[in-house]
């Protein structure tokens, strides 16, 4: 189990208990969270999970693959460094109390 923070473009932010291996976008769709749309269920088809993670954290993350990075190019916002496909990365202990920025726009 995880606390992960999603803060919406807007500043707007909630805080959910994320299942152990429980993706970061399924959390998100799971507790209607606007700024997460996950059009492909998780398959890294879409990029329409797009998000930025806390660049303090990103050590604590497993890094992207080559197929992640790929679809990350398609993401309609901006691809910054901290940017990830939040159906990449599962919840664990080790992510507790992570924050994640949703861009303005997936599409
Ligand atoms: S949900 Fe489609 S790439 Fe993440």
């Amino acid at each position: 189990m995880a606390k992960i923070t999603y803060v919406e473009h807007n500043g707007h932010a909630t805080t959910v208990d994320v299942p152990d291996g429980w993706s970061l976008m399924q959390a998100a769709v799971t507790n209607a969270i606007p700024g997460i749309v996950g059009e492909c269920g998780g398959s890294r088809a879409c990029a329409t999970c797009h998000c930025y993670i806390d660049e303090a954290r990103l050590g604590d993350l497993p890094a992207p693959e080559e197929g992640e990075l790929a679809m990350l190019d398609m993401a309609a916002a901006e691809v910054r460094p901290a940017s990830r496909l939040s159906c990449q990365i599962k919840a664990s202990p080790a992510l507790d109390g992570l924050v994640v920025h949703l861009p303005e726009t997936q599409g």
